[in-house]
């Protein structure tokens, strides 16, 4: 059976409830899982370089007294885009309305959305490469000249009005920038790309999570855990809190390489951070298919994984750390992917 991953892999389903949140400053200290996003830029640990770009954006606006430009924030998932996001909106003093594609279905979805709209508020949508044509048509005007352009009425009769809307931020989010039409693309002064974190990155992470949850560690401890984490904030948080819950119920404290590594391993999150569905990925590219290369289809049938999953979710990663390689003619696990599973490459 496929182990299905759940956890960092954007929803595919639109959520009717959801539909959007508005987040301010008062409402976050109210959840314990907000409270370990950093509120500010400089709390903000890594992606310097993206720091840097948007403080920059963040003084010149002010001294206007103008909204940010629209940014685009690209890269795989969990990496910190819709914290930016927040603190974005923190920093300009403007409240933040996070939303996602799927849950702008119909054009009155995404109207009501932009109705609402204080000056200078941000709008975050999240997945935006989901969205569908008429929404994002409606998002040209409104991104352009702050103009909603709405049909009333249906067939030969119908007519367009416009309206004013204020000036604000569309803050957009995806794992696939490649699948944005180039008039959305084009219509966002800023494009930037978020990137895996460093091992030391995300220990400086795991310390402020430990700080904040009060739960000592070792640096031992912080760097297994890192080790495992993908270079991705979200995940390193939530492998501290299973360690955490093996520490407590071990009754052992503080969280040592020794525990880390025990409870890491009771998850099955091996020491280069792949679980069972990503090793299963590559053992059937490399017991199924040679080695590939492979077309996508054929290894999502397979393994019974859906391809926006294993685009999105198991390929950046194993790319990135060189397991995995893409070819014109398919995907190819590579000699390191045969030797951290253990397999004989020359066979
Ligand atoms: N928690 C999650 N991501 C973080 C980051 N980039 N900096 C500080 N704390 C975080």
């Amino acid at each position: 059976m496929p182990i299905k991953r759940s956890l960092d892999q954007p929803s595919s389903l639109p959520s009717k409830k959801a539909k959007s949140l508005v987040c301010s400053e008062q409402q976050k200290g109210e959840h314990p899982e907000e409270s370990l996003r950093p509120s500010s830029l400089s709390e903000y640990i890594g992606q310097a370089p993206l720091k840097q770009v948007l403080s920059v954006a963040i003084a010149a606006a002010k001294g206007r007294a103008d909204t940010l430009d629209h940014l685009l924030l690209y890269g795989p998932p969990g990496l910190g885009k819709t914290t930016l996001s927040l603190i974005l909106a923190s920093q300009m003093g403007v409240q933040c309305k996070i939303t996602s594609a799927p849950a702008l279905e119909r054009p009155r979805d995404i109207t009501g959305l932009l109705l609402n709209l204080q000056p200078g508020d941000i709008l975050f949508i999240d997945e935006i490469h989901r969205l569908n044509r008429v929404s994002e048509e409606l998002l040209y005007p409104a991104m352009e000249d702050y103009r909603l352009d709405i049909t009333i009425g249906k067939g030969q009769g119908s007519r367009i009005r416009s309206l004013n809307l204020p000036k604000f931020t569309l803050v957009g989010a995806t794992t696939k920038v490649g699948s944005l039409s180039s008039p959305l693309r084009d219509r966002f002064g800023l494009i930037q790309r978020l990137n895996y974190y460093t091992v030391p990155e995300l220990i400086e992470i795991l310390e402020r999570t430990a700080n904040l949850l009060q739960m000592p560690m070792t640096p031992a401890g912080a760097h297994v855990i890192a080790m495992r984490s993908r270079g991705t904030p979200r995940i390193a948080n939530r492998l501290f809190k299973r360690v955490r819950d093996y520490s407590q119920v071990e009754q052992v404290n503080p969280i040592s390489a020794e525990l880390a590594s025990k409870a890491l391993d009771i998850l099955n999150i091996d020491p280069k951070g792949l679980d069972q569905s990503d090793r299963l990925f590559l053992q059937t590219i490399i017991q199924q298919f040679q080695g590939g290369p492979v077309g996508l289809d054929a290894v999502a049938a397979a393994t019974g994984e859906d391809i926006k999953t294993i685009e999105e979710v198991f390929e950046p990663y194993l790319l990135q750390i060189g397991y995995l390689s893409r070819t014109p003619r398919g995907r190819v696990a590579t000699q390191a992917a045969y030797g951290h599973l253990g397999i004989d490459w020359s066979r």
